[in-house]
């Protein structure tokens, strides 16, 4: 297909050789290249959509409380909080490193001249965001976030944006359809918002909801020119601090928390295949975070871990159940702790989550 757009679309030269050269330096000492072998990423954009493992920053330019804008959330990424909610680097950004891609930057926080020039993938992630809109009780207690809807609409602006950097549409379509789009959503579905007032949806027809909507925002972001889809599922977070701490169940994890994202994860597989079969010249490629954690949770040490249920910060309700007290020095052994806060990963889970996430697109490519 590639070949053919060359004769129709000269424009298409420039751009290609911008993503070789961009490509060149794909495995480096970030992930050292035994574990991804010679692969090369050929990839031009990393368009990053999701909740608060994934959020660079978009929730600092918008009237919400969920925001990790303050010491000691960045204290690795140079010391300075950017609304990542985790010590250092996210998954997004281990993987543009390992694809030669800049760290796409929130949305919310680009100039109109940077938004209309960005050609390397833009990061619409909002903490405490889900596949479905907040509920009315989420939104009084944390303010109003940008659902997956929203964030793909952002992406349409996206597209508005970036037409006039490409003479023809095959060019464009071309780029889009190299371009990798990474999605985390969900958890705050299933851990958050059905105790804040899903419940009435009821527990059988819960995760199916949510699988169809997240559905047709994936087609939406399709018929936008998306064709590469990296798709997580949901890690089971009834091992987060936060629950083990305010649930206390007499089991290491809060696991009636985790049989219904293990419901919800299973029409996961079927549906992405679905989609691939449906929609062509697409790749749906399922991110299988739940088992991760297993796996992490099976043998810590041979992830580097020795903590996988306490918080590092000091949070601000003393007992790991809120966020990062602000300005408290949190622990010095960041890199054994798998989580960073009651509720989030630590840099060390999201550089190992973005390993196995390019071992697995790598595999399936
Ligand atoms: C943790 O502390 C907060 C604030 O003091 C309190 O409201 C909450 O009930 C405590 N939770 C548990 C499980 O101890």
């Amino acid at each position: 297909m590639a070949f053919t757009l060359l004769f129709v679309c000269l424009s298409f030269l420039p751009i290609i050789s911008s993503y070789l050269l961009s490509y060149g330096g794909a495995v480096d000492n970030v992930l050292p290249p035994p574990l991804l072998g010679n692969t090369e990423f050929d990839i031009p954009a990393l368009y990053v959509f999701g909740d608060s493992y994934v959020d660079a920053g978009n929730n600092n330019f918008i009237p919400t409380k969920s925001r990790a804008n303050y010491f000691p959330y960045g204290i690795d990424f140079g010391g300075a909080p950017t609304g990542r909610a985790t010590n250092g680097r996210t998954v997004v950004d281990f993987i543009a490193h390992v694809t030669g891609l800049p760290f796409p930057p929130p949305m919310l926080g680009m100039s109109k001249a940077g938004r209309k020039k960005t050609l390397t993938g833009v990061n619409y992630g909002s903490a405490g965001s889900g596949i479905l809109h907040s509920p009315p009780i989420a939104e009084q207690l944390f303010g109003h976030v940008l659902s997956f809807e929203e964030q793909v609409s952002l992406f349409k602006n996206t597209i508005m944006d970036l037409k006039d950097q490409f003479d023809c549409a095959e060019s464009f379509g071309f780029y889009l359809s190299k371009s990798l789009f990474f999605i985390h959503i969900g958890s705050n579905d299933l851990g958050l918002f059905w105790d804040l007032g899903r419940q009435s949806i009821g527990v059988e027809k819960y995760p199916k909801l949510l699988s169809e909507e997240l559905s047709k925002q994936l087609q939406a972001l399709y018929q936008l020119g998306a064709r590469k889809f990296f798709v997580n599922n949901v890690s089971p977070l009834g091992c987060l601090p936060f629950n083990i701490n305010k649930v206390k169940p007499k089991t290491p994890c809060f696991e009636e928390l985790n049989r219904r994202i293990s419901t919800y994860n299973l029409l996961l597989p079927g549906l992405l295949a679905d989609l691939e079969s449906s929609l062509p010249e697409s790749k749906f490629i399922l991110g299988d975070l739940f088992k991760l954690f297993e796996d992490v949770y099976a043998s810590p040490r041979t992830y580097g871990f020795r903590n996988i249920k306490d918080s590092c910060c000091i949070d601000v309700n003393r007992n790991g159940t809120g966020p990062c007290a602000p300005n408290l020095e949190p622990c010095l052994d960041r890199e054994t702790h798998v989580f960073f806060d009651p509720f989030h990963i630590s840099e060390r889970m999201h550089f190992i989550w973005a390993r196995t996430s390019l071992k697995s697109w790598a595999s399936k490519m």
